[in-house]
Protein backbone atom coordinates (compact mmCIF):
# COMPACT_ATOMS: atom_id res chain seq x y z
CA UNK A 1 0.00 0.00 0.00
CA UNK A 2 1.86 2.99 -1.42
CA UNK A 3 0.38 5.72 1.46
CA UNK A 4 3.61 7.65 0.97
CA UNK A 5 2.86 9.23 -2.75
CA UNK A 6 -0.67 11.19 -1.58
CA UNK A 7 -1.02 13.09 -4.82
CA UNK A 8 -1.63 10.34 -7.06
CA UNK A 9 -4.54 10.23 -8.87
CA UNK A 10 -7.67 7.83 -8.20
CA UNK A 11 -8.14 4.75 -10.26
CA UNK A 12 -11.25 5.63 -12.56
CA UNK A 13 -14.24 2.13 -11.94
CA UNK A 14 -14.37 -0.13 -14.97
CA UNK A 15 -17.03 -1.77 -16.03
CA UNK A 16 -21.16 -1.23 -15.91
CA UNK A 17 -22.09 2.21 -14.87
CA UNK A 18 -23.75 1.50 -11.53
CA UNK A 19 -23.36 3.61 -8.34
CA UNK A 20 -22.44 0.97 -5.17
CA UNK A 21 -25.23 0.98 -2.55
CA UNK A 22 -22.30 2.12 -0.10
CA UNK A 23 -19.75 4.63 0.17
CA UNK A 24 -16.28 3.89 1.48
CA UNK A 25 -15.67 3.94 4.47
CA UNK A 26 -12.52 4.52 6.61
CA UNK A 27 -11.87 1.19 8.32
CA UNK A 28 -11.32 1.16 12.05
CA UNK A 29 -7.70 2.07 13.16
CA UNK A 30 -6.53 2.00 9.47
CA UNK A 31 -5.73 3.90 7.06
CA UNK A 32 -7.36 2.00 4.03
CA UNK A 33 -11.31 2.72 3.38
CA UNK A 34 -13.53 -0.35 2.44
CA UNK A 35 -16.68 -1.00 0.96
CA UNK A 36 -18.19 -4.51 1.03
CA UNK A 37 -14.26 -6.52 0.84
CA UNK A 38 -13.13 -4.12 -1.01
CA UNK A 39 -9.84 -2.68 0.19
CA UNK A 40 -8.40 0.46 -1.70
CA UNK A 41 -4.95 1.59 -0.86
CA UNK A 42 -3.52 4.47 -2.20
CA UNK A 43 -4.78 8.04 -3.21
CA UNK A 44 -8.22 6.21 -3.54
CA UNK A 45 -8.15 6.42 0.51
CA UNK A 46 -7.15 9.96 0.53
CA UNK A 47 -7.72 11.77 4.04
CA UNK A 48 -11.26 11.65 4.99
CA UNK A 49 -10.72 13.46 8.67
CA UNK A 50 -14.30 12.22 10.19
CA UNK A 51 -15.54 8.34 9.57
CA UNK A 52 -18.53 8.96 7.75
CA UNK A 53 -18.24 10.84 4.17
CA UNK A 54 -21.20 12.58 4.06
CA UNK A 55 -20.93 14.50 0.68
CA UNK A 56 -19.15 13.76 -2.44
CA UNK A 57 -19.35 16.39 -5.57
CA UNK A 58 -18.14 15.69 -8.72
CA UNK A 59 -16.16 17.84 -11.18
CA UNK A 60 -16.31 17.17 -14.36
CA UNK A 61 -13.80 19.11 -16.57
CA UNK A 62 -12.37 19.17 -20.05
CA UNK A 63 -9.85 21.75 -21.04
CA UNK A 64 -10.90 23.67 -17.80
CA UNK A 65 -7.36 24.40 -16.56
CA UNK A 66 -7.77 28.32 -16.12
CA UNK A 67 -10.69 27.77 -14.01
CA UNK A 68 -10.18 24.94 -11.50
CA UNK A 69 -7.91 26.77 -9.39
CA UNK A 70 -11.07 28.77 -7.98
CA UNK A 71 -13.57 26.75 -8.71
CA UNK A 72 -11.50 24.40 -6.08
CA UNK A 73 -11.02 27.36 -3.49
CA UNK A 74 -14.29 28.38 -3.25
CA UNK A 75 -16.32 25.13 -3.15
CA UNK A 76 -13.54 24.63 -0.35
CA UNK A 77 -14.27 27.51 1.23
CA UNK A 78 -17.89 27.06 1.69
CA UNK A 79 -18.11 23.46 2.33
CA UNK A 80 -15.43 23.98 5.20
CA UNK A 81 -17.28 26.19 6.83
CA UNK A 82 -20.75 23.84 6.36
CA UNK A 83 -19.13 20.61 6.72
CA UNK A 84 -15.68 20.01 7.21
CA UNK A 85 -13.94 17.29 6.64
CA UNK A 86 -17.32 15.48 6.10
CA UNK A 87 -16.88 16.30 2.57
CA UNK A 88 -15.08 16.00 -0.84
CA UNK A 89 -14.12 17.13 -4.09
CA UNK A 90 -13.68 14.72 -7.45
CA UNK A 91 -12.53 16.20 -10.72
CA UNK A 92 -12.89 13.81 -13.54
CA UNK A 93 -10.98 15.23 -16.19
CA UNK A 94 -11.15 13.11 -19.72
CA UNK A 95 -7.49 13.97 -20.50
CA UNK A 96 -7.65 17.08 -21.28
CA UNK A 97 -5.22 18.62 -24.04
CA UNK A 98 -4.52 21.41 -21.31
CA UNK A 99 -3.68 19.05 -18.97
CA UNK A 100 -6.67 20.30 -16.07
CA UNK A 101 -5.71 17.05 -14.50
CA UNK A 102 -2.34 18.02 -13.52
CA UNK A 103 -3.32 21.29 -12.40
CA UNK A 104 -6.09 19.74 -10.02
CA UNK A 105 -2.88 17.18 -8.72
CA UNK A 106 -1.24 20.08 -7.81
CA UNK A 107 -3.92 21.72 -5.97
CA UNK A 108 -4.26 18.45 -3.63
CA UNK A 109 -0.95 19.32 -0.91
CA UNK A 110 -3.64 22.66 -0.37
CA UNK A 111 -6.56 21.02 -0.70
CA UNK A 112 -6.89 18.10 1.89
CA UNK A 113 -10.28 16.84 0.52
CA UNK A 114 -9.54 16.73 -3.41
CA UNK A 115 -9.34 13.49 -5.63
CA UNK A 116 -8.38 13.80 -9.03
CA UNK A 117 -9.53 10.98 -11.69
CA UNK A 118 -7.67 10.88 -15.63
CA UNK A 119 -9.95 8.95 -17.59
CA UNK A 120 -7.93 8.16 -20.91
CA UNK A 121 -10.30 5.66 -22.73
CA UNK A 122 -13.71 7.61 -21.83
CA UNK A 123 -14.63 10.45 -22.64
CA UNK A 124 -18.15 12.22 -22.36
CA UNK A 125 -19.70 14.39 -19.49
CA UNK A 126 -22.48 12.14 -17.88
CA UNK A 127 -20.35 9.50 -17.96
CA UNK A 128 -17.30 11.26 -16.47
CA UNK A 129 -19.89 12.64 -13.56
CA UNK A 130 -21.09 8.72 -12.94
CA UNK A 131 -17.41 7.31 -12.75
CA UNK A 132 -16.74 9.86 -9.86
CA UNK A 133 -19.47 9.10 -8.30
CA UNK A 134 -18.31 4.97 -8.67
CA UNK A 135 -15.55 5.75 -6.63
CA UNK A 136 -17.01 8.45 -4.18
CA UNK A 137 -17.82 7.80 -0.26
CA UNK A 138 -20.58 10.37 0.16
CA UNK A 139 -23.75 9.20 1.07
CA UNK A 140 -25.09 12.56 -1.18
CA UNK A 141 -23.40 13.00 -4.60
CA UNK A 142 -23.54 16.41 -6.30
CA UNK A 143 -22.41 17.56 -9.68
CA UNK A 144 -21.27 21.14 -10.91
CA UNK A 145 -19.39 22.05 -13.90
CA UNK A 146 -16.12 22.98 -13.97
CA UNK A 147 -16.37 26.33 -15.46
CA UNK A 148 -17.35 28.45 -12.83
CA UNK A 149 -21.02 29.17 -14.59
CA UNK A 150 -22.77 27.28 -11.74
CA UNK A 151 -21.98 29.68 -8.51
CA UNK A 152 -20.44 27.56 -5.79
CA UNK A 153 -22.04 29.69 -3.28
CA UNK A 154 -25.68 27.94 -3.95
CA UNK A 155 -24.48 24.53 -2.61
CA UNK A 156 -24.96 25.43 0.51
CA UNK A 157 -28.54 26.35 -0.06
CA UNK A 158 -28.99 22.84 -2.05
CA UNK A 159 -27.38 21.01 0.47
CA UNK A 160 -29.97 22.39 3.03
CA UNK A 161 -32.02 20.95 0.93
CA UNK A 162 -31.31 17.65 0.95
CA UNK A 163 -30.92 18.03 5.13
CA UNK A 164 -34.38 18.96 4.90
CA UNK A 165 -35.30 15.66 3.53
CA UNK A 166 -35.54 15.95 -0.11
CA UNK A 167 -33.99 13.12 -2.32
CA UNK A 168 -32.62 15.45 -5.06
CA UNK A 169 -31.74 19.05 -4.85
CA UNK A 170 -32.04 20.82 -8.21
CA UNK A 171 -29.97 24.61 -8.86
CA UNK A 172 -32.80 25.31 -11.65
CA UNK A 173 -32.87 28.56 -14.09
CA UNK A 174 -36.58 28.62 -13.96
CA UNK A 175 -37.57 29.38 -10.70
CA UNK A 176 -37.72 32.40 -8.80
CA UNK A 177 -34.61 33.95 -8.52
CA UNK A 178 -33.35 32.05 -11.90
CA UNK A 179 -31.72 32.76 -15.37
CA UNK A 180 -29.19 32.97 -17.57
CA UNK A 181 -26.56 36.05 -17.90
CA UNK A 182 -26.05 36.68 -21.32
CA UNK A 183 -27.09 33.43 -23.63
CA UNK A 184 -28.09 34.22 -26.99
CA UNK A 185 -31.65 33.70 -28.65
CA UNK A 186 -30.47 30.99 -30.29
CA UNK A 187 -29.41 29.18 -27.09
CA UNK A 188 -32.44 30.07 -25.17
CA UNK A 189 -34.57 28.79 -28.24
CA UNK A 190 -32.59 25.28 -27.96
CA UNK A 191 -32.73 24.96 -24.55
CA UNK A 192 -36.62 25.45 -23.70
CA UNK A 193 -37.28 23.25 -27.04
CA UNK A 194 -35.06 20.74 -25.82
CA UNK A 195 -37.03 20.37 -22.67
CA UNK A 196 -39.97 20.80 -24.76
CA UNK A 197 -39.00 17.69 -26.33
CA UNK A 198 -38.08 15.92 -23.40
CA UNK A 199 -41.78 17.09 -22.09
CA UNK A 200 -43.30 15.27 -25.48
CA UNK A 201 -40.88 11.71 -25.21
CA UNK A 202 -40.67 11.34 -21.57
CA UNK A 203 -43.40 13.60 -19.24
CA UNK A 204 -43.02 11.72 -16.29
CA UNK A 205 -39.38 12.25 -16.06
CA UNK A 206 -38.58 15.47 -17.68
CA UNK A 207 -41.41 17.30 -15.87
CA UNK A 208 -40.77 16.45 -12.30
CA UNK A 209 -38.64 19.30 -12.08
CA UNK A 210 -38.29 23.21 -13.72
CA UNK A 211 -35.03 22.76 -15.46
CA UNK A 212 -34.46 19.40 -16.89
CA UNK A 213 -31.28 20.92 -18.54
CA UNK A 214 -29.63 21.50 -15.26
CA UNK A 215 -26.29 20.74 -14.93
CA UNK A 216 -25.93 21.20 -11.00
CA UNK A 217 -27.78 18.84 -8.44
CA UNK A 218 -27.23 17.22 -5.62
CA UNK A 219 -29.13 13.77 -5.04
CA UNK A 220 -28.85 10.95 -2.25
CA UNK A 221 -26.72 7.63 -3.54
CA UNK A 222 -29.36 5.54 -2.32
CA UNK A 223 -32.37 6.96 -4.40
CA UNK A 224 -29.93 5.84 -7.45
CA UNK A 225 -27.44 2.90 -6.40
CA UNK A 226 -29.95 0.29 -7.67
CA UNK A 227 -30.29 0.39 -11.27
CA UNK A 228 -27.60 0.46 -14.06
CA UNK A 229 -27.29 4.49 -15.65
CA UNK A 230 -26.66 4.56 -19.31
CA UNK A 231 -26.89 8.21 -20.20
CA UNK A 232 -25.69 9.91 -23.71
CA UNK A 233 -23.79 12.75 -24.05
CA UNK A 234 -24.46 15.75 -22.14
CA UNK A 235 -27.63 15.46 -19.69
CA UNK A 236 -26.80 13.35 -16.61
CA UNK A 237 -29.76 14.98 -14.39
CA UNK A 238 -32.61 13.14 -17.33
CA UNK A 239 -31.45 10.02 -16.31
CA UNK A 240 -31.33 10.45 -12.56
CA UNK A 241 -35.17 11.64 -13.05
CA UNK A 242 -35.97 8.47 -15.10
CA UNK A 243 -33.96 6.04 -13.16
CA UNK A 244 -33.91 7.22 -9.67
CA UNK A 245 -36.31 6.69 -6.96
CA UNK A 246 -37.34 10.17 -5.93
CA UNK A 247 -39.96 11.06 -3.96
CA UNK A 248 -39.05 14.68 -2.77
CA UNK A 249 -37.33 16.94 -5.14
CA UNK A 250 -35.95 20.16 -3.83
CA UNK A 251 -35.02 23.39 -6.12
CA UNK A 252 -32.84 26.72 -6.21
CA UNK A 253 -33.14 29.28 -8.53
CA UNK A 254 -29.58 30.88 -10.06
CA UNK A 255 -28.17 32.58 -12.39
CA UNK A 256 -26.07 30.85 -15.21
CA UNK A 257 -22.90 33.00 -15.40
CA UNK A 258 -20.77 33.74 -18.30
CA UNK A 259 -17.76 31.06 -18.01
CA UNK A 260 -14.42 33.80 -17.06
CA UNK A 261 -12.20 31.50 -19.37
CA UNK A 262 -12.26 29.05 -22.28
CA UNK A 263 -15.42 27.83 -23.78
CA UNK A 264 -18.51 25.52 -23.71
CA UNK A 265 -17.88 22.30 -25.46
CA UNK A 266 -21.55 22.21 -26.14
CA UNK A 267 -21.91 21.36 -30.08
CA UNK A 268 -25.05 20.10 -32.28
CA UNK A 269 -23.73 16.33 -31.30
CA UNK A 270 -24.93 17.32 -28.00
CA UNK A 271 -28.22 18.02 -29.71
CA UNK A 272 -27.91 14.21 -31.12
CA UNK A 273 -27.24 12.79 -28.12
CA UNK A 274 -29.66 14.14 -25.71
CA UNK A 275 -32.37 12.95 -28.27
CA UNK A 276 -31.15 9.47 -28.66
CA UNK A 277 -31.05 9.75 -24.63
CA UNK A 278 -34.87 10.53 -24.79
CA UNK A 279 -35.29 7.93 -26.85
CA UNK A 280 -33.19 5.12 -25.08
CA UNK A 281 -35.22 6.35 -21.72
CA UNK A 282 -38.22 6.28 -23.48
CA UNK A 283 -38.00 2.59 -24.49
CA UNK A 284 -36.20 1.17 -21.85
CA UNK A 285 -38.72 2.99 -19.25
CA UNK A 286 -41.57 1.36 -20.90
CA UNK A 287 -43.28 -1.08 -18.53
CA UNK A 288 -43.03 -3.66 -21.23
CA UNK A 289 -43.99 -6.25 -18.98
CA UNK A 290 -47.46 -4.82 -18.04
CA UNK A 291 -47.95 -3.68 -21.97
CA UNK A 292 -47.57 -7.34 -22.32
CA UNK A 293 -50.02 -8.43 -19.75
CA UNK A 294 -52.49 -5.84 -20.68
CA UNK A 295 -52.22 -7.13 -24.44
CA UNK A 296 -52.85 -10.45 -23.46
CA UNK A 297 -55.82 -9.38 -21.16
CA UNK A 298 -56.72 -7.54 -23.83
CA UNK A 299 -57.11 -10.34 -26.07
CA UNK A 300 -59.50 -12.22 -23.68
CA UNK A 301 -61.54 -9.13 -24.05
CA UNK A 302 -61.81 -9.66 -27.56
CA UNK A 303 -62.90 -12.75 -27.38
CA UNK A 304 -65.64 -11.67 -24.96
CA UNK A 305 -66.63 -8.72 -27.25
CA UNK A 306 -66.59 -10.93 -30.54
CA UNK A 307 -68.63 -14.12 -29.03
CA UNK A 308 -71.13 -11.54 -26.98
CA UNK A 309 -71.65 -9.65 -30.03
CA UNK A 310 -72.21 -13.35 -31.81
CA UNK A 311 -74.34 -14.42 -29.21
CA UNK A 312 -76.61 -10.89 -29.68
CA UNK A 313 -76.33 -9.86 -33.20
CA UNK A 314 -76.18 -12.91 -35.50
CA UNK A 315 -79.23 -13.64 -37.18
CA UNK A 316 -78.84 -17.62 -36.02
CA UNK A 317 -78.74 -16.09 -32.19
CA UNK A 318 -80.82 -13.47 -30.63
CA UNK A 319 -80.43 -11.19 -33.94
CA UNK A 320 -80.08 -8.13 -31.73
CA UNK A 321 -79.35 -4.87 -33.79
CA UNK A 322 -75.29 -4.09 -33.83
CA UNK A 323 -75.53 -0.82 -32.15
CA UNK A 324 -77.24 -2.41 -29.15
CA UNK A 325 -75.59 -5.90 -29.44
CA UNK A 326 -71.85 -3.91 -29.83
CA UNK A 327 -72.80 -1.57 -26.46
CA UNK A 328 -73.53 -4.97 -24.40
CA UNK A 329 -70.86 -6.79 -25.89
CA UNK A 330 -68.05 -3.98 -25.15
CA UNK A 331 -69.34 -3.54 -21.65
CA UNK A 332 -69.18 -7.29 -20.50
CA UNK A 333 -65.51 -6.96 -22.40
CA UNK A 334 -64.76 -4.09 -20.24
CA UNK A 335 -65.83 -5.65 -16.78
CA UNK A 336 -63.96 -8.89 -18.09
CA UNK A 337 -60.37 -6.73 -18.86
CA UNK A 338 -60.95 -4.93 -15.51
CA UNK A 339 -61.02 -8.01 -13.11
CA UNK A 340 -58.05 -9.65 -15.10
CA UNK A 341 -55.76 -6.35 -15.25
CA UNK A 342 -56.73 -5.48 -11.50
CA UNK A 343 -55.29 -8.99 -10.39
CA UNK A 344 -52.75 -10.15 -12.26
CA UNK A 345 -51.11 -6.87 -15.28
CA UNK A 346 -51.37 -4.44 -12.05
CA UNK A 347 -52.02 -6.86 -9.62
CA UNK A 348 -48.49 -5.68 -7.35
CA UNK A 349 -50.78 -1.93 -7.35
CA UNK A 350 -53.87 -2.96 -6.49
CA UNK A 351 -52.52 -5.12 -4.07
CA UNK A 352 -51.83 -1.96 -2.12
CA UNK A 353 -54.92 -0.57 -2.30
CA UNK A 354 -57.41 -3.11 -0.80
CA UNK A 355 -60.74 -3.08 0.16
CA UNK A 356 -64.14 -3.55 -1.81
CA UNK A 357 -64.70 0.44 -2.23
CA UNK A 358 -61.13 1.20 -3.86
CA UNK A 359 -61.63 -1.84 -6.62
CA UNK A 360 -64.92 0.02 -7.08
CA UNK A 361 -63.79 3.12 -7.44
CA UNK A 362 -61.13 1.67 -10.01
CA UNK A 363 -63.75 -0.10 -12.08
CA UNK A 364 -65.26 2.95 -12.58
CA UNK A 365 -62.43 4.81 -13.85
CA UNK A 366 -61.39 2.28 -15.98
CA UNK A 367 -64.87 2.12 -17.14
CA UNK A 368 -65.51 5.93 -17.83
CA UNK A 369 -61.70 5.38 -19.52
CA UNK A 370 -62.84 2.48 -21.54
CA UNK A 371 -66.47 4.39 -22.47
CA UNK A 372 -64.72 7.24 -24.25
CA UNK A 373 -62.44 4.24 -26.09
CA UNK A 374 -66.15 2.54 -26.38
CA UNK A 375 -67.77 5.50 -28.26
CA UNK A 376 -64.51 5.96 -30.49
CA UNK A 377 -64.77 1.90 -30.89
CA UNK A 378 -68.59 2.16 -32.05
CA UNK A 379 -67.69 5.48 -33.95
CA UNK A 380 -64.67 3.63 -35.84
CA UNK A 381 -66.59 0.53 -36.55
CA UNK A 382 -69.41 1.78 -38.04
CA UNK A 383 -67.09 4.20 -40.67
CA UNK A 384 -65.21 1.13 -41.48
CA UNK A 385 -68.07 -1.12 -42.02
CA UNK A 386 -69.86 1.42 -44.12
CA UNK A 387 -67.04 2.67 -45.68
CA UNK A 388 -64.46 0.58 -45.89
CA UNK A 389 -64.82 -2.71 -45.51
CA UNK A 390 -68.01 -5.17 -45.69
CA UNK A 391 -67.04 -7.46 -42.80
CA UNK A 392 -68.32 -6.60 -39.68
CA UNK A 393 -65.74 -9.06 -37.88
CA UNK A 394 -62.61 -7.89 -39.54
CA UNK A 395 -63.59 -4.12 -39.04
CA UNK A 396 -64.47 -5.01 -35.29
CA UNK A 397 -60.89 -6.44 -34.86
CA UNK A 398 -58.91 -3.10 -36.57
CA UNK A 399 -61.61 -1.30 -34.49
CA UNK A 400 -60.55 -3.02 -31.16
CA UNK A 401 -56.70 -3.00 -31.88
CA UNK A 402 -56.55 0.66 -32.88
CA UNK A 403 -58.18 1.81 -29.37
CA UNK A 404 -55.66 -1.07 -27.29
CA UNK A 405 -52.66 1.47 -26.94
CA UNK A 406 -54.85 4.28 -26.24
CA UNK A 407 -56.57 1.92 -23.43
CA UNK A 408 -53.02 1.32 -21.72
CA UNK A 409 -52.00 4.41 -21.38
CA UNK A 410 -54.73 5.76 -20.47
CA UNK A 411 -55.04 2.93 -18.10
CA UNK A 412 -51.98 3.20 -16.19
CA UNK A 413 -51.78 6.33 -15.91
CA UNK A 414 -55.49 6.68 -14.28
CA UNK A 415 -57.11 3.68 -12.80
CA UNK A 416 -54.04 2.24 -11.25
CA UNK A 417 -52.38 5.40 -10.34
CA UNK A 418 -50.04 4.91 -7.40
CA UNK A 419 -51.60 7.90 -6.02
CA UNK A 420 -53.73 6.77 -3.39
CA UNK A 421 -51.64 3.64 -2.05
CA UNK A 422 -52.05 2.18 1.50
CA UNK A 423 -48.50 2.92 3.00
N1 LIG B 1 -14.87 14.91 -18.10
C1 LIG B 1 -15.48 15.58 -19.05
N2 LIG B 1 -15.62 15.00 -20.31
N3 LIG B 1 -15.97 16.83 -18.79
C2 LIG B 1 -16.56 17.51 -19.80
C3 LIG B 1 -16.74 16.98 -21.09
C4 LIG B 1 -16.23 15.65 -21.34
O1 LIG B 1 -16.32 15.09 -22.42
N4 LIG B 1 -17.39 17.91 -21.87
C5 LIG B 1 -17.60 18.99 -21.06
N5 LIG B 1 -17.12 18.74 -19.83
C6 LIG B 1 -17.15 19.62 -18.67
C7 LIG B 1 -16.69 21.02 -18.96
O2 LIG B 1 -15.31 21.11 -18.80
C8 LIG B 1 -17.46 21.80 -17.90
O3 LIG B 1 -16.81 21.72 -16.68
C9 LIG B 1 -18.78 21.04 -17.82
O4 LIG B 1 -18.52 19.73 -18.30
C10 LIG B 1 -19.89 21.69 -18.67
O5 LIG B 1 -19.47 21.78 -19.99
P1 LIG B 1 -19.74 23.08 -20.88
O6 LIG B 1 -19.26 22.77 -22.22
O7 LIG B 1 -19.23 24.28 -20.19
O8 LIG B 1 -21.33 23.10 -20.91
P2 LIG B 1 -22.29 24.39 -21.02
O9 LIG B 1 -21.88 25.43 -20.05
O10 LIG B 1 -22.43 24.77 -22.40
O11 LIG B 1 -23.66 23.72 -20.51
C11 LIG B 1 -23.72 23.41 -19.13
O12 LIG B 1 -24.77 24.05 -18.51
C12 LIG B 1 -26.00 23.73 -19.02
C13 LIG B 1 -27.03 24.47 -18.21
O13 LIG B 1 -27.00 24.05 -16.84
C14 LIG B 1 -23.88 21.93 -18.95
O14 LIG B 1 -23.92 21.60 -17.57
C15 LIG B 1 -25.17 21.51 -19.52
O15 LIG B 1 -25.39 20.14 -19.18
C16 LIG B 1 -26.30 22.27 -18.86
O16 LIG B 1 -27.47 21.98 -19.52
MN1 LIG C 1 -20.18 25.79 -19.10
Amino acid sequence: MSISQPHELCSVPKGVLQIPEEGFSRQEGGDAFTRNSLTLPDANSRNAGTSQMRFSLVIPTYNESKNIKELVQQLSQHLDGAIPGAYELIVVDDDSPDRTWEVAVALMREYPQLRVMRRVEERGLATAVIRGWQAARGEVLGVIDGDLQHPPELLLQLWGEIQRGADLAVASRHVEGGGVSEWSIIRRFLSRGAQLLGLIILPGAVGRVSDPMSGYFLVRRRCIAKGRLSPVGYKILIEVLARGELAWIGEVGYVFQERPAGESKVTWKQYVDYILHLLRLRLTTLPINRLFQFGAVGLTGVFVDMAVLYLLSDPSTLGWGLTRSKIVAAELAIINNFLWNDIWTFGDISRRQPGQRRRIKRLLKFNIICLAGLVLNVLLLNALYNFVIYNKYVANLIAIAALAIWNFWIALKLSWRVTDLEE
